[in-house]
């Protein structure tokens, strides 16, 4: 029975047991009493057949639009194998795994117990509990890659330790993700102070904290970077959970808050041979409306081009989360030592350095970016 279009398979988590038939809706009753209406044209968009779903692609070749809206079900019920078979007004008949239909279900407990399934992430600050993880085990292991990568999407702050110091280590760790998102800095990028910089980062400065690459549309989901050595004084690292950061401006300066989800800022990023730019908020929402990235680079900014009337608020809620992005409350603080790497959620977490002194010891970090979709696909198929 080719019942589900998918590569995961459904656990039965209960059978059905009966089958009633309204004009515009079948209605499953399952072995534990949950009922489960399913609409006409739901069942039907979801036939996974082998005239309606390509067995090759397991994608739909058929469109809801191909049917009337007043498509009717002529007979359900349940058959020897325990599928709920359905039969059409125009002959065509389906059939639904019932392990499937039920993680399908749209009924309100059903969709109440997803909801509490959804993964959560962590908020955390100052005293945060440092995910750290083993490169050998890592590179080796396809569980402890797992943990690694749900540590990554749900903490959005990880450290791997064990990394080989020759440079260029960095990116069979990164590829067991995924693609490198290259860059105008390189699919690796060299961290080093140089005489001539075309960016604050490659310098000895000082540097706030900020996500990269702010200038482009999408910003990189995924930051690494890989110390080979940290021989200078100072150039600690600094990190902020810019999520929490957003949420408790939200509970505690709503005006700002909302200033800095609504009033659009330019980022740029220029040299000889490139000039990025990108206009968005500083914080975004999700369809949730739930916060969902933080674009922060103060020494990648254009000049605000805000109406009069909201330039001195807007600048009152650009200071405010710089102010609280500087707070001891929310910085998690480490130095990154040879062999060590940070791998870190960039749309997120922001990432700062101290300043150090170039004289007195070398310091080199190579780094890259690989994008947030190709980690939540990472996890999903090593979660099948
Ligand atoms: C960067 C950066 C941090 C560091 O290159 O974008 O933030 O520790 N570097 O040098
Ligand atoms: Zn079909
Ligand atoms: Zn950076």
């Amino acid at each position: 029975m080719n019942a589900i279009a998918d590569y995961r398979t459904y656990p039965l988590i209960s059978p059905l047991l009966s089958v009633t038939l309204t004009p515009e809706l079948v209605e499953v009753l399952w072995a534990d009493q949950r009922r489960s209406p399913f609409h006409a044209l739901w069942l039907r968009d979801n036939c996974p057949c082998e005239a309606c779903v390509y067995s090759v692609t397991r994608e739909q070749v058929f469109e809801i639009a191909d049917v009337p809206l007043d498509l009717e079900v002529r007979a359900a019920d349940i058959d020897e194998l325990g599928a709920l078979r359905v039969r059409w007004q125009d002959g065509h008949e389906s059939r639904f795994d019932p392990g499937w239909l039920r993680a399908h279900a749209y009924d309100n407990d059903s969709r109440a117990e997803r909801e509490a399934k959804r993964p959560r992430q962590q908020r955390w600050v100052a005293g945060l509990e440092l995910p750290v993880f083993d490169y050998a085990a890592v590179m080796e292991d396809d569980n402890a890659l797992l943990g690694w990568l749900l540590a990554v999407r749900d903490v959005g702050l990880t450290q791997v330790r064990g990394v080989p110091t020759e440079p260029g280590s960095l990116s069979p760790l990164a590829r067991r993700i995924s693609f490198i998102r290259e860059s105008n800095f390189g699919a690796l990028f060299n961290v080093q102070s140089k005489a001539d910089a075309d960016s604050n980062a490659y310098t000895a400065f000082n540097l706030p904290l900020h996500t990269d690459l702010p200038t482009r549309e999408l910003q990189p989901g995924l930051q690494f970077l890989h110390c080979l050595v940290n021989d200078a004084q100072g150039g600690d690292s600094r990190f902020v959970d810019g999520f929490a950061v957003a949420e408790t401006l939200r509970m505690e300066d709503q005006e700002a808050y909302r200033l800095l989800c609504e009033v659009p800022v330019e980022f740029r990023n220029k040299d000889r041979r490139s000039d990025y730019r990108c206009l968005a908020p500083v914080i975004a929402l999700d369809a949730r409306g739930e916060v969902a990235e933080v674009r922060m680079a103060n020494f990648l900014r254009g000049p605000f081009d805000i109406e009069p009337a909201r330039m001195q608020p807007y600048y009152r809620a650009y200071r405010r989360f710089i102010e609280m992005t500087r707070e001891a409350r929310f910085q998690f603080r480490q130095r990154l030592e040879a062999g060590q790497l940070w791998c870190f959620d960039n749309r997120r977490t922001l990432h700062a350095r101290d300043a150090f002194d170039p004289k007195r010891g070398a310091r080199h970090f190579q780094g890259c970016y690989v994008d947030r979709d190709e980690l939540l696909s990472r996890i999903w198929v090593l979660q099948r």
